[in-house]
């Protein structure tokens, strides 16, 4: 289902939605699992991707910090709100669940594995897996992807930092959705 894009602030404010109406809006078939993060910024970061994209829900797995939480607020700006989220304890548990129900699941990754995020072909509904800064997605949770996706790094870094990654995938997968 195309969305239609406004050109301008102006246009986006006029464009808005009231409050109750809100919770009505169409959502984007895409999920959310954030596996282990450790920031509260790169969390409140997410939120508001997911909010400005319509994400269906987000799912805070395992150590990752949730609302209410200051720092998360910081960068979220206050998106929590308006994001259908939820706190789980086990990230393979809720990935297992989410393929049960035919979601396809993309892990964010560089590995031997990977496929190039210009590369993919996802079905819908789509779940995009983050890990956590330092070690990246378990093992285990990759051997649960039907794709795993990478940016390619270019520099002399070894990744890129886990928001900033999450913009540049879910913009792509809602590309992706808007040319079906
Ligand atoms: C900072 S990275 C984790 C550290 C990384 N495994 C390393 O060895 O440097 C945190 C998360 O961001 C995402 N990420 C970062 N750079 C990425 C890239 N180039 N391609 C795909 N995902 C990336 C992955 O989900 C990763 O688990």
């Amino acid at each position: 289902m195309p969305i239609h894009t406004p050109s301008s602030k102006g246009e986006l404010r006029q464009s808005k939605v009231s409050k109750k109406m809100f919770s009505n809006l169409a959502r984007s078939p895409i999920y959310i699992v954030l596996d282990d993060l450790k920031s509260a910024f790169n969390v409140g970061s997410i939120f508001r991707l997911a909010d400005a994209l319509l994400v269906s829900k987000l799912y805070l797995c395992g150590r990752t910090l949730s609302p209410p939480n200051h720092k998360i607020k910081t960068t979220s700006r206050g998106t929590e709100r308006w994001v259908p989220w939820e706190h789980r304890s086990s990230t393979i548990d809720t990935i297992k669940e989410l393929k049960k129900a035919g979601v396809y699941i993309l892990c964010a990754e560089l590995s031997a594995d990977s496929i190039d995020y210009k590369k993919i072909t996802p079905s819908f509904p789509a779940c995009l897996v983050l890990g956590r800064e330092y070690d990246g997605i378990s093992s285990e949770v990759l051997d649960l992807a039907d794709c795993i996706v990478s940016l390619p790094i270019f520099g002399m870094t070894n990744s890129l930092n886990v928001a900033t990654t999450a913009s540049v995938l879910l913009y792509e997968l809602h590309q992706v959705i808007n040319k079906q």
